[in-house]
């Protein structure tokens, strides 16, 4: 996963590209690069983050050209293998997201025909190719380059003393161009074009698009298409912190205006659902999370068969039975869950996309899309966009089961805005010096518990397994100790006595409980090492509460560790490799 973006305009180039890459940084971040079109390409490439001051980028003059911010996946992160990458003559530069399948035989013819290749990665065919068809112009170039090229891509292009324009490709890759008033800008989302303009255009797969200061032309095998602009529906303020510290921490606190909306997306039950015998969900990471969340909640209620399937495995599945196949993923760009819905489509099954991204891959191979209208999240940390999955979720389990969870599910809201003023420092101290954390619980806590270790290895990089907490004895008891917390999300219900057990086995083992169960219940409280409390509710709301503690939890622990909040190392928010 990769960002990319570029302008063409008035304006110094410079400035802006780096101003937008720092946007786009959620995408990955281990090297960054800028070429600019000058009198001739002025290239920077460096290793590691963009710096907070960097003066050196006023000596780039030029009102074009096209940036790329990193997340390493051919070769290591270094100046070398950081983007823009050169033809050999150095007059076309080029920014790639996406991966190039084919690149090591592009990579051997290229270099058989003389071409000299300077990095170890798959985006330097791209310029190499474009130069050896640069006979015919640029745009032509492009068009032929891309035919030799599988895989995904999202790419840029500019050439030195170029027709004052960027050329665009896009396939399987998201890109999106931004129509300013005598400015152009082209990005790897949204996010840094807001700051010029509202006006947005989201190409097609095998999009090749010309792009001057004056406006865009796209074609598609050589012909013209027209591509509709559309306005952004995020403001400028919803991307920015608001005073914040972190982006997580000010997409934790929106989480009750979130919840609030999302469990109002869908009015009705769709088409496609109508009197449906089972449904698959296949997602990643937190979005599969939100999905077993769904099963647990509609199977109780329905008795509808959910098959919840992390999208990476689902293709070494025997083909399912013609169910609808909803895919769950935020960005709609992760890799593993567009081709779960691909293979889907393959067997004929309905299938729906619950993403966060209008315009993103997966709204372009679902039947249907249902948006989760939780707003731009930056931080790689799902926490919003998990919430709001989870409220739409649950209201289609509400739609499927004839109203089971009407009442509860628009006040749950109110249960978040409760919890995010818990104090917890104790269970803070005690995680922040913790060796391993073992999260627990049963039925739909089980999923709870998975996403609350999820988020604290993730940005504490604190060891953290999430268990079926009758699992724990088969085994991870062998790991328990002092240093060891383990905690249980334990409120009342079917689940209540059993866990109750579990605590206490573990507490005999010497190992400390966090406890978090509802406010009035005295006898958990009693047993428990620390006791969190959640407001009085039902399930609905204990998912809701219990699952925030646990991201307030990981993000404080974090906060105290020092750690890298928004940008954790090694992760990026899209995930666009299987
Ligand atoms: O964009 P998606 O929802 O498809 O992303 C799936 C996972 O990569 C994502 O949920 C990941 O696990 C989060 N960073 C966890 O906080």
């Amino acid at each position: 996963v990769c960002g990319i973006i570029g302008y063409i305009g008035s304006r110094p180039a410079a400035s802006v590209l780096i101003e937008g890459l720092r946007q786009l940084e959620y995408r990955g971040y281990d090297s960054f690069g800028i070429a600019v079109n000058g009198q001739k390409i002025g290239l920077l490439k460096r290793n590691g983050r963009i710096p907070e001051d960097f003066p050196e980028i006023n000596s780039f003059l030029g009102t074009a050209g096209i940036g790329h911010t990193r997340w390493a996946t051919h070769g290591i992160p270094s100046d070398r293998n950081a983007h823009p990458h050169l033809d050999c003559s150095g007059r076309i530069a080029v920014v790639h997201n996406g991966i190039i399948e084919n690149y090591l035989s592009l990579k051997k013819e290229l270099e058989q025909g003389g071409h000299c290749f300077q990095s170890e990665t798959d985006s330097e065919v791209i310029p190499h190719l474009i130069e050896e068809y640069s006979g015919k112009g640029l745009l032509e170039a492009v068009r032929r380059a891309t035919g030799r090229l599988t895989g995904s891509y999202a790419f840029l292009v500019i050439e030195e003393g170029g027709r004052g324009r960027i050329i665009a490709a896009k396939k399987s890759s998201p890109l999106v161009i931004g129509c300013g008033d005598g400015e152009m800008l082209a990005a790897s989302d949204a996010t840094p074009i807001l700051d010029y303009t509202e006006r947005v255009i989201y190409l097609e797969d095998d999009d090749i698009a010309s792009i001057s200061p004056d406006g865009v032309e796209v074609f598609q095998n050589g012909c013209r298409v027209e591509r509709p602009a559309s306005l952004i529906e995020w403001s400028r303020e919803d991307v920015k912190r608001g005073g914040f510290p972190h982006f997580m921490e000010k997409e934790i606190f929106e989480q009750p205006e979130v919840l609030a909306n999302s469990v109002r997306v869908l009015t009705e039950l769709p088409d496609i659902l109508e009197g449906v015998k089972g449904l698959t969900l296949v997602a990643c990471g937190s979005s599969f999370h939100a999905g077993l969340i769904f099963k647990y909640l509609l199977e109780r209620v329905a008795g509808i068969p959910v098959r919840c399937e992390l999208a990476s495995e689902f293709k070494y599945h025997p083909s399912p039975a013609r169910d609808p196949v909803i895919a769950v993923t935020q960005s709609g760009e992760t890799a593993d869950t567009n081709s779960a819905l691909q293979v889907a489509r393959s067997y004929n099954c309905p299938t729906i996309a619950i993403t966060n991204v209008l315009g993103s891959s997966v709204t372009r191979i679902a039947d249907m899309v249902i948006f989760l209208k939780a707003g731009p999240e930056i931080s790689v940390a799902a926490t919003k966009s998990f919430i709001a999955q989870c409220g739409v979720l649950a209201r289609l389990a509400d739609l499927l089961s004839g109203g089971k969870y009407r009442t509860t599910l628009l006040k749950a809201n109110v249960a978040i805005s409760d919890v995010l003023r818990a104090e917890f420092e104790d269970a803070v101290d005690l995680c922040s010096g913790a060796r391993s954390l073992f999260y627990i619980g049963r039925g739909a806590f089980y999923p709870v518990a998975l996403e609350g270790a999820l988020k604290m290895k993730e940005i504490s990089y604190i060891h953290a397994e999430g268990f079926a907490a009758g699992e724990i004895k088969h085994g991870p008891f062998a790991l328990l100790s002092e240093d060891t917390p383990v905690i249980a999300v334990c409120p009342p219900g079917e689940t209540y006595e059993v866990m109750n057990s579990n605590i206490k086995e573990i507490k005999a083992r010497g190992t400390p409980v966090i406890v978090l169960g509802r406010r009035s219940d005295r006898e958990i409280s009693r047993i428990s090492d620390l006791f969190i409390p959640m407001p009085e509710g039902d399930i609905i709301t204990d998912i809701m509460a219990s699952t925030v503690i646990l991201q307030l939890l990981a993000y404080r622990t974090a906060v105290r560790l020092g750690r890298e909040i928004d940008r954790p190392k090694n992760l990026a928010k899209c995930v666009t490799v299987e």
